[in-house]
């Protein structure tokens, strides 16, 4: 398992993006990489500033639910300050990078809505993004990605239902530092084309499972069942209800159903 200087160092020496990781803060520890990336993006750190843990204490997940970061994880918060206009287009560009990156792993994946990574229906990866916007201003984001990189997912039980691995599809040794250098670099060269939206949601439709499934959808409203039809501008799920009234789902946890 690396340590503090290992990670850093890894990147330092191999890293060939323009922004993205060039800035690491790395420790053993966090209680969130969320909080920490958020103090130094107050303090104006340089945009593509990663902040890494080896493991957090209170890591967070998305609706208010904890993230468990056992070690063998790579837990990673980086900050971008894109436009506000672009805004929509970052749980389509984090998810995206962690799907082209698998791909290069040759492990197929696909998106669940929002920006669920699974590989064989279980989960891969999870993030979770927040945004500060003042003056109709977007401050900065903090894009958090929780990645199983080399751990048996069996062996907790808190997730050996519903999460597996990177390692558990690979034959081969995968550390946690060379996920964080491909990641890095499969998410700078999309977030560098952000200012082509349409191919970047055409992409990230094209590899969602969950468009055209019947599903259920736990909304912070309730339960909502229908066919989820796409995903419109905004981000937001388009969910068919069976009395074909049309739904926006704007935040929720997807269930996949049979037709
Ligand atoms: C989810 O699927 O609910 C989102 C999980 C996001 C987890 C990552 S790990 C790095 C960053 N730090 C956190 O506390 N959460 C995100």
């Amino acid at each position: 398992m690396f340590t503090e200087p290992d990670i850093t160092v890894y990147l330092k020496e191999r890293l060939q993006t323009r922004f993205m990781g060039r800035n690491v803060h790395y420790r053993e520890s966090m209680t969130s990489t969320m909080d920490v990336a958020r103090e130094l993006a107050i303090e104006g750190t340089p945009e593509g500033t990663a902040v890494i843990a080896g493991t957090q204490v209170s890591g967070r997940g998305r609706l208010g639910r904890t993230w468990f970061t056992p070690l063998g994880s790579l837990a990673v918060s980086v900050i971008l300050r894109p436009q506000l206009h672009d805004m929509n287009l970052l749980p389509a560009v984090s998810s995206l990078a962690v799907f082209n990156m698998l791909k290069k792993y040759g492990i197929p994946a696909a998106i669940k809505w929002p920006n669920d990574v699974l590989i064989n229906g279980k989960k891969v990866c999870g993030i979770l993004i927040e945004s500060r916007v003042e003056a109709r201003q977007l401050l900065f984001s903090v894009i958090g990605i929780g990645i199983n990189v080399e751990l048996d997912t069996s062996k907790f039980p808190e997730i050996a239902e519903i999460a597996t691995s990177i390692s558990s599809h690979l034959p081969d040794k995968v550390t946690v530092a060379e996920v964080a250098l491909n990641l890095l670099t499969e998410f700078e060269a999309l977030y560098l084309k952000i200012v082509k939206p349409a191919s970047i949601r055409q992409a990230w439709l094209n590899n969602m499972e969950t468009i055209g499934r019947r599903v259920r959808v736990n909304t912070p409203g309730g339960i909502e069942v229908g066919i989820a039809e796409t995903v419109n501008m905004k981000g937001n799920l388009v969910l068919r209800r069976d009395d074909g009234s049309q739904l926006e789902v704007i935040a929720g946890d997807v269930t996949l159903l049979k037709s």
